[in-house]
Formats: C-alpha cells, sequence, structure tokens
C-alpha cells in the first residue's frame, strides 16, 4: 500500500528538478548579461524580499559566478489570505546603500506586481546604475500593470502555490517543489 501524503491538498506543480535546472539556466544568463559591468570593487548588488525568496535567492546566487553581495528587505503585502491587499508595509529595510550599484532584485512571485512595482519604485529613487528583476514565478492572471521581469523561472496563468519558498500562512514554505494548494480541501 502506497504511504499516505502528508500534504493531500497540494498538486506538484514545479519539480525540484525542473526549479534546479531553470534556476542554472538564469544564473548563467545573468552572469553572461552582467559579466562585463562588475568587478570585485563593484560587485552586482543582490536584494532578496523576504520572506518568500529566501530559497530561490539561496539557489540562484550560487548559480551565479560573478562578485555579489547580498541584502534583504521585507515587504509585506499579504495577511494571511490569498488576496493582496491593495498596502505594501516594509518590514525590515535595505543596510546596504543602493545609490551607483547595479541592483538585482530577486522576489519569488509575482501575482498583481503591485508589491514590486512599490519596491522598483523605492529603489529607483534612490539612484542605483542599474536595476533588474529576477523572479521564480509570473504569475499573469491577476497582473494589475505591465512591469518589465528581467529574468522569469516560470509563467503560470493562475493558482495559488506553496513551496519552495512560498507560504500559505506560514505553512509550506520548506517543501523543495513548487505545488498548487487546493483550498477548501
Ligand atoms: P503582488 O503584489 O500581488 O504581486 O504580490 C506578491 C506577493 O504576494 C508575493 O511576494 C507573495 O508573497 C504573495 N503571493 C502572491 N501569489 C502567491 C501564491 O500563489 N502563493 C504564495 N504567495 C503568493
Ligand atoms: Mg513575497
Amino acid at each position: 500500500m502506497e504511504t499516505p501524503s502528508p500534504h493531500p491538498s497540494l498538486i506538484p506543480v514545479f519539480s525540484p528538478e525542473a526549479l534546479a535546472a531553470r534556476v542554472l539556466e538564469l544564473g548563467q544568463r545573468i552572469r553572461d548579461d552582467y559579466q562585463a559591468l562588475l568587478t570585485v570593487e563593484e560587485p552586482l548588488l543582490v536584494i532578496g524580499i523576504l520572506n518568500g525568496a529566501f530559497i530561490f535567492l539561496a539557489d540562484l546566487v550560487r548559480a551565479i559566478d560573478l562578485p555579489l553581495e547580498i541584502d534583504f528587505i521585507r515587504l509585506s503585502s499579504y495577511q494571511e489570505e490569498t488576496q493582496s491587499s491593495q498596502h505594501v508595509v516594509m518590514l525590515k529595510s535595505l543596510e546596504k546603500e543602493v545609490g551607483g550599484r547595479h541592483v538585482l532584485v530577486v522576489e519569488d512571485i509575482v501575482d498583481c506586481g503591485l508589491t514590486l512595482a512599490w519596491l522598483l519604485e523605492f529603489l529607483g529613487s534612490k539612484g542605483p546604475k542599474s536595476l533588474k528583476v529576477a523572479v521564480a514565478i509570473s504569475k499573469l492572471e491577476r497582473r494589475q500593470n505591465n512591469l518589465s521581469l528581467d529574468y522569469v523561472g516560470f509563467e503560470l496563468e493562475e493558482g495559488f502555490l506553496v513551496g519552495y519558498g512560498l507560504d500559505y500562512a506560514h505553512m509550506y514554505r520548506h517543501l523543495p517543489g513548487i505545488h498548487k494548494l487546493r483550498l477548501g480541501s
């Protein structure tokens, strides 16, 4: 008899192997794009958005063979529910200066796009030398703006996803693959 799944309401969407392969591709593209711009004196500044981006960022930076520094910002636009509120709150600010730096923002998932739009405006106002975005998942159905995303792991039309950093009410972040959450079961 098969062992019952500990997470019966989860449907696998992206396997750990598929994520790992895609992250390697993104890391190589990022290395190719930035190679001529960076030196040890002028490293890339990678900014992860907590909490969700911590796993994608950890994998991505290990696939970028270039001088880089890492900082984190913590934003919140979700209040333990699956509807995005209109508010973005900064719960932890950056420790590095952004002005004059090549900056790469790393985010787990873009849904409506409000969180990222807010952050890009915030960082843009500090005068970075360049500002790009890497996201693991771009979810299209509810997008409210036409943000340009420079490096996208996977695109998806709809659904609430968990795993690989993504949570539902603080749960499931640790799952190595990405799953769709069947709500109400
Ligand atoms: P946006 O402002 O709607 O783009 O919200 C982006 C944020 O909402 C992400 O950083 C996630 O924290 C959260 N979010 C959006 N969709 C999902 C999902 O499918 N699963 C888990 N978190 C999500
Ligand atoms: Mg997030």
